[in-house]
């Protein structure tokens, strides 16, 4: 059913009161499948849970809210257990589920922002996991031909923060459910990022649980990022930029304390937090837009920002980035014009 003169303050992380007078919820694929075939050229905005988008303005556009729940699993075999989840589940309630049932492989992943639905869009990542490493596949609808489609992970070609639906089919298919491929008892932790393993040493846990690491990871985004129930923010504003290796060399002969992760022969990526740092941008307020105090990546609103406000400001950071390190950053969040 249409609901009309929406706010969509309660369903973005950015807290921006904007509103819809074409606004769906979907509960089902079902659901899903009667709107598209009710309208002709339905071309509808997907919401998940609104932690990855700036709107701009009041939205024109159809929006499909999408509700699917459940987790249910699979098939268990040996080691790994299969688990099918509705896309309009809470991530974070997701990852809490597993560690609970002791299922590992998306503890590093604990408490971020989002819906189930969102993260193979984006490839959500954290703490040296990305989602790809747990992805089985996705049930998705095509928009033009009201079609379900499987995915395999191999067909979402993921990279760092991008898949297919960003890139050739972005708008085009509505994710529904995914399903994951997690570990029962042999676990890979992924204790890799510097501050997780200085957490856990310093704890002097021997051999740390999925529980310890879930728990250490909460504590780090808790003092590094703002809570979105409490100041509006998407988390990381842009991408961290990967550089060539020249690009690499000259910069790091300027600033000897830059930095950076050696991702390829020839790449590097350079925290885009320590460019914004560096431009003069961390800890700055701007009206009732700003960066976090902790973290220069982090945009927020202090309450009654507009989304152009922020996106103003964001670019203002871009332009400054640009003049003194010649990098263009390139928008982690999606922008809703
Ligand atoms: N740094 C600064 N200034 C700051 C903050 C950080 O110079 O204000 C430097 C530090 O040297 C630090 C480095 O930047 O070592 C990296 O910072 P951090 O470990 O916080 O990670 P990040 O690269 O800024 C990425 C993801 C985050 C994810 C963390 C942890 C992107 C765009 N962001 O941030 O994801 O939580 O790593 O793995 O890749 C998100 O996508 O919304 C998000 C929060």
């Amino acid at each position: 059913m249409k609901n009309k003169n929406i706010s969509l303050k309660p369903y973005n992380s950015f807290g921006l009161e904007v509103f819809s007078n074409n606004f769906y919820r979907a509960s089902t694929e079902t659901d899903i499948l009667k709107l598209l075939n009710k309208f002709s050229n339905f071309d509808p905005y997907i919401l998940g849970g609104g932690s990855n988008i700036l709107f701009k303005n009041n939205i024109d556009k159809p929006i499909i809210k999408i509700e699917i729940k459940g987790i249910e699993i699979e098939k268990e075999i040996d080691d790994e257990i299969y688990i099918s989840v509705g896309a309009g589940e809470n991530w974070s309630n997701f990852v809490d589920w597993c560690v609970k049932k002791k299922y590992g492989g998306i503890e590093n992943l604990s408490l971020i922002p989002g819906n189930v639905g969102s993260a193979p869009i984006q490839n959500i990542g954290a703490y040296g996991v990305e989602l790809e490493s747990v992805f089985y596949s996705c049930k998705a609808i095509s928009i033009k031909k009201k079609k379900i489609k499987i995915f395999s992970k191999k067909d979402c070609q993921f990279s760092y923060r991008n898949s297919i639906f960003k890139e050739k089919l972005k708008n085009k298919y509505i994710i529904t459910n995914v399903i994951f491929k997690l570990t029962k008892v042999n676990h890979k932790l992924n204790i890799s990022y510097k501050p997780l393993k200085e957490l856990i040493e310093k704890e002097n846990i021997s051999k740390p649980t999925i529980k310890n690491i879930s728990n250490f990871i909460k504590k780090i985004r808790q003092t590094k990022l703002p809570d979105p129930k409490l100041i509006g923010n998407c988390g990381s504003f842009f991408k961290n930029p990967i550089v060539s290796k020249k690009m690499f060399k000259s910069l790091i002969l300027k600033y000897s304390s830059m930095p950076s992760f050696n991702i390829s022969d020839n790449e590097f990526k350079i925290p885009a937090a320590w460019l914004i740092e560096k431009s003069g941008f961390k800890g700055v307020d701007e009206g009732e837009t700003g960066t976090y105090k902790k973290h220069a990546l982090v945009i927020i609103n202090h309450g009654k920002a507009t989304g152009t406000e922020i996106y103003n400001f964001s670019q203002k950071i871009k332009k400054s980035v640009l003049k003194k390190f010649n990098i263009l950053l390139e928008e982690e969040v999606n922008i809703f014009e």
